[in-house]
């Protein structure tokens, strides 16, 4: 980052000398006001709970412009990625800051199948979970164990540490939703194959069986495979900002990430695919598209609580583009599989029409946001709708150990520990039981 010219005066209606503040310049986007001093100068803190005005970090991974619907990782746009590269060579790219070649593709490639298998032993976890466990509660819990396999071995602060703990996550994760899923179907687990891509080695895992030959649908592949990309990272969003919060203390890499998987699961961030595609559901059981007008005055009265899943967003007041590749691959897989007709996907598109065109949505600025089609294509594609959340925690993987290792790997990092506006009880005396 480099200094602006101009300062930002901070002045004191009740006097006081007034407080200059550097502002920082990024490559591109809003400025920033430097108020590390602020609090030595001043005694006081700034207020911002949900940080709606705070950068946290200076980053160089993914950039979002939420007025234009932008989203760029390490510069490229996304609708170029999604269609253009493949999911590992969009890894490469968040991990490495450059899209590999085709020598450094395999490398790359290379590496992550050699580490797709997980260690025997992670199967005695999931025997400890009722067959009917939410898969995000067994995701927390088998990546959180991961750490109890490499914990002596992750030194967060050499980076050959750092970057196999990368590879192993990236690799794993897949073998680990997957063996969730067939947990839950009482299925025998079906180890990784290094001949297949990594998209269709997930759906191996996801859907082979012993008793006959699993072929891999390539449209089905291609599908996952972007599916991934979309949800590969989001600049400084909830399970991000967490993953660094939860990093910044120097625990290890899978510990971080465990954590991550735990923000994600909430229905206002990663968890919204899997509501949104319930909500379609309840409103088809409703009676579909008739009872769309009845739906949006719920969600337009405040009182009534309910949410248009998949819709708004804290940064894109605009559309978000990954909305938009993912309507295209829900054509796409839906035509495939002789589905255009999916009763869920029309009635999706007309909810969409409605919001664009309400007054609600449109001065709020609401938008679908990348869980208002993925639940769709999920389902098309034989996926769980509770495991639509484990498999956004599968794609976001690569972000945030990207976000974790930028961080871990700046000398200037510390560890977080935000300060409060504190309104509780000032200091008073304890009285003895008899007198309270
Ligand atoms: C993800 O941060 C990221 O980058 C996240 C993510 C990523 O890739 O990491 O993009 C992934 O989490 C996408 C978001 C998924 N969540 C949902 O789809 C859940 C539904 N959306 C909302 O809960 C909400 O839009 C949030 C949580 C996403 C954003 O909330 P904000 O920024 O705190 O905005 P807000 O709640 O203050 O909403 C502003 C207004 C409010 O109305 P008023 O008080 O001004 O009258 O818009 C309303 C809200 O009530 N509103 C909605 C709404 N979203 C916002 N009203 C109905 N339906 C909605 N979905």
């Amino acid at each position: 980052m480099k200094l602006a010219e101009n300062k930002a005066t901070l002045s004191f209606s009740q006097g006081g000398a007034p407080i200059e503040l550097p502002i920082y310049k990024g490559s591109i986007g809003p400025d920033v006001i430097d108020i590390r001093k602020l609090y030595a100068q001043t005694g006081m803190f700034t207020y911002d709970p949900g940080f709606l005005s705070t950068a946290a970090t200076q980053s160089a991974i993914t950039y979002i412009d939420g007025d234009k619907g932008e989203l760029l990782y390490r510069g490229y746009p996304i609708e170029q990625l999604a269609t253009n590269c493949d999911f590992l060579e969009t890894c490469h790219l968040l991990l490495y800051g450059e899209l590999p070649n085709a020598a450094q593709k395999a490398e790359f490639t290379s590496r992550v199948t050699n580490h797709t298998m997980v260690n025997e032993q992670m199967q005695f976890f999931l025997r400890g979970f009722r067959r009917d466990a939410h898969p995000m509660a067994v995701l927390t819990g088998l990546v959180g164990g991961l750490s109890a396999f490499y914990h002596d071995s992750t030194d967060i602060n050499n980076p050959k540490h750092r970057e196999i703990a990368a590879i192993r996550l990236i690799a794993k994760m897949p073998t680990l939703v997957a063996m969730a899923y067939k947990y839950s179907v009482g299925q025998p687990f079906v180890y990784p194959k290094n001949h297949l891509s990594y998209a269709g080695n997930f759906l191996h895992m996801m859907f082979a069986t012993p008793c006959e030959e699993y072929k891999v649908s390539p449209v089905l592949e291609r599908a996952m495979d972007r599916i991934f990309t979309l949800h590969a990272d989001h600049e400084q969003n909830a399970s991000t900002s967490t993953v660094r919060l939860c990093g910044s203390s120097g625990t290890n890499p899978f510990a971080a990430i465990a954590a991550g998987v735990a923000c994600l699961w909430g229905p206002a961030h990663g968890g919204a695919n899997e509501a949104c595609l319930n909500m379609l559901e309840e409103i088809q059981a409703m009676g579909g598209i008739s009872k769309v007008g009845e739906f949006m005055e719920k969600v337009k009265d405040k009182n009534s609580g309910v949410k248009l899943m998949g819709f708004g967003h804290r940064v894109y007041k605009n559309y978000d583009p990954r909305a938009k590749l993912m309507q295209e691959t829900c054509n796409e897989v839906l035509t495939e599989l002789g589905l255009e007709n999916d009763p869920l996907f029309k009635l999706a598109k007309a909810l969409e029409k409605i919001a664009l065109e309400d007054e609600y949505f449109v001065s709020r600025k609401l938008y679908p946001n990348v869980d208002f089609y993925s639940g769709i294509v999920q389902r098309a594609i034989g996926i769980p709708v509770p495991l639509f959340t484990a498999i956004f925690a599968l794609a976001r993987t690569v972000g945030w150990i990207a976000q974790l290792n930028e961080m871990i790997s700046d000398p200037e990092y510390k560890i977080g520990r935000p300060r409060q506006l504190f309104s509780g009880a000032v200091k008073r005396d304890v009285q003895p039981i008899g007198t309270r």
